[in-house]
């Protein structure tokens, strides 16, 4: 059967994946940043996932006002990055994993969570920096991805609690596939961060230490906090944490934390990492 092994927490802030696809990750602004994914790089390539299942949100590059999906799933063979106005970033194509994503659409929808299910898409940074940022940059990626999009972009976006019912339920999807795999659950997005308007460059470090430190000690407060906290405390982006919660969700009850990192400045948002373990 499949097995779920770990679930990783990052940013996915684009000038990261400008920073390496730029070679300009050992200038003076980027080492710091960057040294807090050395850990992850060096476990990934002991762990040897098969597929990912990577929980990110589409920046108006798939999809735009004409059609906002709150939870999608990738069903394809494979995805290619987006052009999000400098051209498509030069990473390798995503290979899907569309056995996995039909199982797990189809285990989610029968328990209740209606996945939209989507056979041709793009994959803009939300999904390719994480990936770069774990893997770095081969000349093919060395896992399959099944993408979830969640919208939180548009008002409204799901709920923390939604979005952690959900991952129990992907995670009870994953557990249910015969093929012996090793699944890993990727949440991105994050941390605090306000991307425009006066409250541009807002960071709250106290906010985001607690939610980090939550998502081991008490992932059950997480799931009660309100949009209204977002938007006020961790800036007009800081929703996209709410995406983190399905990760965890998918974990079970019980975590260990292996890896964290945080750090500011990177653009206008904090760069939040966790590599979190289940234990049964
Ligand atoms: C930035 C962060 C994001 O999460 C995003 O989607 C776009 C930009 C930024 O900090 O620049
Ligand atoms: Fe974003």
């Amino acid at each position: 059967m499949a097995r779920l092994t770990a679930g990783i927490g990052s940013s996915h802030i684009p000038a990261l994946g400008a920073a390496i696809d730029n070679g300009r990750t050992a200038e003076d602004y980027w080492t710091r940043c960057f040294a807090g994914y050395d850990w992850t790089r060096t476990w990934e390539s002991d762990q040897k996932p098969d597929v990912i299942v990577l929980v990110y949100n589409d920046h108006a590059s798939a999809f735009d006002m004409n059609i906002i999906p709150t939870f999608a799933i990738g069903c394809a063979d494979r995805y290619t990055s987006a052009d999000e106005g400098w051209g498509p970033r030069p990473v390798p194509d995503v290979m899907g994993d569309a056995d996995l994503a039909w199982h797990i659409a189809q285990s989610c929808i029968l328990d209740e969570f209606d996945l939209t299910m989507i056979s041709k898409m793009d994959v803009d940074h939300g999904l390719t920096v994480p990936l770069s940022m774990m893997f770095g940059q081969p000349d093919a990626w060395p896992v399959k991805v099944v993408p979830i999009a969640v919208n939180v972009v548009t008002y409204p976006p799901p709920t923390g609690n939604r979005c952690y019912a959900l991952g129990e339920a992907i995670g009870r999807a994953i557990a249910s596939y015969p093929e012996d795999i090793n699944v890993q659950i990727w949440g991105t997005g994050g941390m605090s961060h306000q991307l425009q308007g006066p409250r541009a460059g807002l960071i709250n470090k106290a906010w985001d230490t607690r939610f980090l430190d939550d998502l081991t000690a008490d992932p059950d407060r997480l799931r009660t906090i309100p949009h209204i906290e977002y938007l006020r405390e961790t800036g007009s982006e800081g929703i996209e944490m709410v995406m983190w919660l399905i990760m965890r969700g998918a974990l079970g009850a019980n975590v260990r934390e292996l890896h964290r990192h945080y750090h500011v400045p990177a653009s206008n948002t904090a760069v939040g990492h966790i590599v979190l373990e289940p234990v049964r």
